[in-house]
């Protein structure tokens, strides 16, 4: 069950936002079965906890790729965010910076990448291969000058997911929001621009080694929901993966994040080599289901709506709530289940039949 302050915000955002902005940020592909299924997928798991283990201080402090967070949960990336609030990602990043969450820009952010470094702690920068590749370098590269520590590259997007909710009053990104961060790199009418920008449905697993290779920086791929994947993907030279279904905006039906993360974690774990990051998200609305998400052996996981609900209604310190409800959560689910600190939450604490 989500925690109560994200309800809130979940209805509050209903009556705020205008009609076709919500179903922008609410809705999910075909049936929505892959949305509607993700929340109630974590909450199939049972936990065996710890008696007696002095968790009078509870220490939620973890690393990812080598650096120090204060918690594991992280804010995901999401398209213009203009759309919920004013202040949009400026708000978001700086709410992630004052409740400690690591931050990823969207992409399709509708504020310059630049702005957002200016106002984010340690951020993410997540990238699509677009068809126009010289789009894509030059937006990798700026995301790297303006210090994103990672890239997220996401997978699971040859093709647009298509949201049968939405219809009638289906929004339209115009060409300005939709190439806020790319205008500047392309030449000829804004048509052919926009063209260029969208996702390249031919891109391969190449794309992870060519990224790294222009940015030095380690990349991650988002969007993994299989063991042999999240393997084929670290081979191709990425740091990591995140176990996601997009929200339920891909392909309906798509197994949820909740099930499919002990896979990819065991696949991962077994592969020779350094240990490839795994990060998951999707319905992910409490502190026990992110206690869940790391006894299944996640480094992290991302809030993708709760976010986007506490922007719209309290645009900073709405994020901020929002953040600090879940993390604050989890230390008391850690508490209640017998551990003080990240590194004593394992398999152990979930049961086998789960
Ligand atoms: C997304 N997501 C997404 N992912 C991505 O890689 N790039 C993007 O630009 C977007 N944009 C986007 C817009 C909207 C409106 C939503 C709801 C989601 C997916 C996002 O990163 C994340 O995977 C999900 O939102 C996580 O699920 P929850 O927390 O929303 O249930």
């Amino acid at each position: 069950m989500a925690l109560t302050a994200l309800e809130k915000h979940e209805r509050d955002a209903a009556a705020v936002l205008a009609a076709d902005a919500h179903e922008f940020f609410a809705s999910g592909s075909g049936d929505e079965q892959a949305l509607a299924e993700a929340p109630a997928a974590w909450a199939r798991y049972r936990l065996r906890p710890r008696v007696l283990r002095d968790v009078g201080t509870v220490d939620l402090g973890t690393t990812l790729l080598g650096a120090p967070v204060a918690h594991p949960v992280g804010v995901a990336p999401v398209g213009y965010l203009g759309l919920a609030h004013p202040d949009g990602e400026l708000a978001v990043a700086a709410a992630a910076r004052e409740s400690g969450a690591l931050y990823v820009a969207s992409t399709r952010a509708s504020t310059p990448l630049e702005d957002i470094a200016a106002e984010a702690g340690p951020w993410w920068f997540q990238v699509y291969v677009m068809r126009n590749r010289d789009l894509t370098a030059r937006l990798v590269e700026r995301a790297a000058a303006a210090g994103a520590r990672a890239l997220v590259l996401t997978g699971d997007t040859p093709y647009v997911g298509i949201k049968r909710r939405v219809g009638k009053q289906r929004i339209a990104i115009p060409d300005e929001a939709f190439l806020v961060n790319l205008a500047r790199h392309l030449t000829g009418d804004p048509g052919e621009g926009r063209a260029g920008a969208e996702q390249d449905p031919t891109a391969t697993l190449d794309a992870i080694g060519w990224l790294a290779g222009l940015s030095g920086l380690p990349v991650l791929v988002k969007g993994v929901l299989r063991g042999d994947d999240a393997v084929a993907c670290l081979d191709a030279g990425a740091a990591g993966v995140v176990v996601s279904n997009h929200g339920g905006r891909q392909l309906d039906r798509a197994v949820p994040t909740a099930l499919a993360l002990a896979e990819v974690v065991r696949a991962v774990r077994e592969r020779p080599g350094p240990r490839g990051t795994v990060l998951v998200d999707g319905g992910v609305r409490s502190g026990v289901d992110v206690l869940v998400a790391l006894a299944l052996g996640a480094d992290a996981v991302l809030l993708g709506r709760p976010v986007v609900w506490g922007l719209a209604t309290g645009g900073q310190a709405g994020v901020v709530e929002s953040l600090t409800a879940v993390r604050d959560d989890l230390a008391h689910a850690m508490a209640l289940a017998g551990a003080a600190g990240v590194g004593e939450i394992d398999g152990s604490l979930l049961a086998a039949d789960a």
